[in-house]
């Protein structure tokens, strides 16, 4: 890639086959990135719409939508990076070092497999918790004004004060 809108960019049939990426993987993942983006901001417009015509709590199959939606940013998380890993393959260092010259000689495989079955079940009770903790705080819902607070009220305070009818002097 350059800066200079002139120069051609390098089709993929430049680079010798065994130094290209997996293309399906790297295709996929990057569209659906972005089609998950595209779609979450598509779905925040309508919000905004329907909120402004008065119409956003009536429509259940919307808040049903966003609810859904929560999962999209951490799906289109983990495909973004699989563009970025898959996609710089077979290099480590681009142009200098291949990923299987990076493999490590003094580590066996079943380690590999033991410590990422570890970070998997880790992750997936950290998700667990979050999904618990998310429907927790939804069931829960927002904090009324006496409960958060002095600070918070301030400003419903100073309104009510500005608002009460000056005495006569
Ligand atoms: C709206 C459309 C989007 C566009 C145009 C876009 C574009 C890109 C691009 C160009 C890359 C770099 C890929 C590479 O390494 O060559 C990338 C990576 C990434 N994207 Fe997206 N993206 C979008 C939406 C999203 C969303 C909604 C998320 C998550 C909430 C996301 C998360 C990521 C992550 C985590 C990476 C990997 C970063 C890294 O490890 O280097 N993207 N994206």
């Amino acid at each position: 890639m350059s800066r200079d809108s002139k120069t051609p960019v390098t089709g993929l049939e430049a680079i010798p086959a065994a130094d290209r990426p997996p293309l399906q993987i790297t295709f996929q993942s990057y569209h659906a990135m972005i089609a998950i983006g595209i779609g979450l901001i598509a779905l925040s417009l309508l919000g905004c719409l329907l909120w402004w015509r008065g119409t956003l709590f009536e429509n259940r199959l919307v808040l049903w939508l966003f609810v859904l939606s929560v999962l999209g940013p951490i799906a289109a998380n983990e495909l973004g990076w699989i563009t970025a890993e898959v996609g710089r393959q077979p290099w480590i260092v681009q142009g200098l070092m291949r990923t299987s010259d990076g493999v490590s000689a003094n580590l066996a495989g079943s380690q590999v497999v033991r410590s990422t079955g570890l970070f998997v079940m880790i992750y997936l009770l950290l998700f667990a918790v979050f999904v618990y903790v998310l429907n927790d705080q939804i069931q829960h819902g927002p904090e009324s004004l006496e409960e958060q607070g002095p600070l918070v009220q301030l400003p419903e305070r100073l309104r009510e004060i500005l608002e009460q009818p000056r005495a006569q002097g």
